[in-house]
This record gives structure tokens, sequence and C-alpha cells, in this order.
């Protein structure tokens, strides 16, 4: 069975209320591939106000989500809040969040069971360091994450594997094609393994990293590469042609 290309769109802290206007009336009108499932995550003030103006049949993402169902825990929202707004997914684990906000492989996992357990599926991201590349460890990191998760969650239908090099994120610099492809077939080979042969055939392995209209088209082609989680570039009008370069 061949996996739904995915294109999401992770706008991290950035955008207002009219730049994020202007993003979702851009979509909007342009004529996407309807092969291709499309979300795009605004910050958490802007998920109602994407979700108000996002046409239907495009989905909207939390960039993070809290592992408690309510409570005195301020500053965090928590899935049964996305449900009633309308949102579906979130993005989990992303590097900036678990290099800068110190988020280790055990909460993640834990916010991980928490969005699945309440029916909001989860962009799972994971990633080396430069430093952990150069000594070889790339595999070794990823997979380790996401053990940390399968731990905690045996069902991974609703989970998508974003593939994100940290030293490729907002630098400009993409992970070559044979990069990217060789993680995500040790991802696959790593799923077949730890989870089930299923899980390892449907899940969607994302790359994400400097990914840009320019990148897109050759990346798509890998065999194991279903889709990306686009940065920088999904706050620009090529986003769409993202969404659409397996047509290109
Ligand atoms: P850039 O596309 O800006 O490199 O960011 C990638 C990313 O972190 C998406 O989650």
């Amino acid at each position: 069975m061949a996996r739904q290309f995915f294109v999401g769109g992770n706008f991290k802290m950035n955008g207002n209320i009219k730049t994020i206007k202007d993003i979702v009336k851009n979509i909007n009108a342009a004529k996407l591939d309807d092969s291709v499932e499309v979300v795009i995550a605004p910050p958490t003030l802007y998920l109602l106000l994407a979700r108000e103006h996002l046409r239907p049949g495009l989905e909207v993402a939390a960039q993070n989500i809290f592992d408690k169902p309510n409570g005195a825990f301020t500053g965090e929202i928590s899935v049964e809040q996305l449900k009633d707004s309308g949102i579906t997914w979130t993005i989990l684990g992303h590097s900036e969040r678990r290099v800068i906000l110190q988020e280790d492989d055990s909460f993640v996992a834990s916010k991980t069971k928490a969005a699945i357990d309440g029916g909001i599926s989860v962009i799972l991201c994971c990633g080396e360091s430069l430093e952990q590349r150069e000594a070889n460890k790339t595999i070794e990191v990823v997979t380790t994450q996401l053990k940390a998760v399968a731990d905690k969650v045996k069902d991974w239908t609703k989970i998508v594997v974003a593939y994100e090099p940290i030293w490729a994120i907002g630098t400009g610099k993409v992970a070559t094609t044979e990069q990217a492809q060789e993680v995500h077939a040790a991802i696959r080979e790593w799923l077949k393994k730890e989870v089930s042969p299923e899980a390892a055939e449907a899940t969607r392995i994302l790359y994400g990293g400097s990914v840009t209209e320019k990148n897109s088209g050759e990346l798509s082609k890998q065999p194991d590469i279903d889709g990306f989680l686009v940065g920088g570039a999904s706050l620009k009008p090529a986003f769409v042609d993202i969404i659409n370069c397996k047509g290109a």
C-alpha cells in the first residue's frame, strides 16, 4: 500500500494575525496536489485563527502539548483543548524543544502517549547534532529517541516520524538525498524490528531541515522519504510548490 505523501509547515515562533491570515489565504487559493496530506502548525495563539480560515481538508497542528488532561500547569495546553478547537495534530520532540527547553526522550514519549491516547495525531521529530553525526552516532541517536516512544506507545498508526538533522535546520545546509535516504531507511528498518512490519510499511517518514521548492523534488523521489516538515519556507508562497513537488 502506497504511503500518502505528507507536507507539514512548522511556523515556529513566527507570524502575526496579518501574516498568518495571508499565508492561509495563499494556501487556500492555490491548486494543491490533492494526493498530498497538508498540515500547518502556527504558534499556539493563532491555532484557532488558522483553523477558522484554512479550507476544509487541510489540517492544523499544535507545536507542542502537555501530557496531563488539565489542571495547574501554567502555560501549557492539553489534548482535550486542542480537540475542542478542531486541531487534529501536534508536533512533538522538535530539536528546538529538546535542546532549548531541555525536553528529554522520556518526556517527549509521555506527551506522544497523551496525544495518541486522546486521539490527536503526532508529527514525532528526531535528529542528530553535527557532533553526533561526525561521531557516526546518527542512527543510534535517532533510534534511541524513537525507542523511548515505542516503549510507551504501541499503536503507531497516528504517528508520522520527522527526521530533522539539527545541523540542517535553518542553516540552508540541506542533507543530501543519500544522507536523508540512508537515515530514513534505517528508521524504517528499526520500525520493522521494534514496532511491527506493518508499522514499518505504513508509517510516513518526513525529512526536515532547509527544505525549499528547489530541493524538495529530488528529495521526494527517494523511496523512504514520504514528505517534509518545512520550517522557514512554509512561511513563504513557495510552500505551495513544496506541496506540489511530486508533480513538478
Ligand atoms: P527549516 O526548514 O527552516 O530548516 O526548519 C526545519 C524545521 O525545523 C521544521 O520543523
